[in-house]
């Protein structure tokens, strides 16, 4: 699968973001070893710190799946700044691998690539 269609898979899972309160809508795509793909998309809450980001929603769905050997993530939003990950969806990214490629798409498409391991060194782990 081509970057594009990650991405195109995240930014088609942010039209079923749930955003009442930021009005920020947020899509992601993680792909695993073997090509499947798991995507989600932000969902708030009343009581805000409750709000799941797009990213941690589509890990927990690869994981309640049984995968867990990421490879490579979209995020999109229609936003003027590429849509990194913050650092709670980072800190879960680097529970399952030690290394992803992370793929962040800002409104119109344009995107940057980082390592993981470039966004989260020195990640908590015991
Ligand atoms: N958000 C994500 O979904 N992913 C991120 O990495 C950054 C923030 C969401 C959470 C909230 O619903 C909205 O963006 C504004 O913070």
């Amino acid at each position: 699968m081509t970057d594009r269609e990650l991405l195109n898979i995240a930014r088609q899972a942010s039209e079923n973001a749930y955003v009442p309160y930021s009005k920020f809508k947020v899509g992601a795509a993680v792909e695993c070893e073997d090509g499947t793909v798991f995507y989600g998309c932000n969902v708030e809450n009343a009581a805000l710190g409750s709000t799941i980001c797009a990213e941690r929603g589509a890990i927990c769905k690869a994981v309640s799946e049984g995968h867990r050997d990421f490879v490579r993530i979209a995020i999109w939003a229609d936003s003027e700044n590429y849509c990194m990950p913050c650092g709670a969806c980072r800190q879960f990214m680097s529970e399952f691998v030690k290394d992803m490629e992370v793929l962040c798409a800002k409104a119109g498409g344009r995107y940057v690539s980082y390592p993981l391991s470039k966004l989260m060194p020195y990640t908590f782990n015991y």
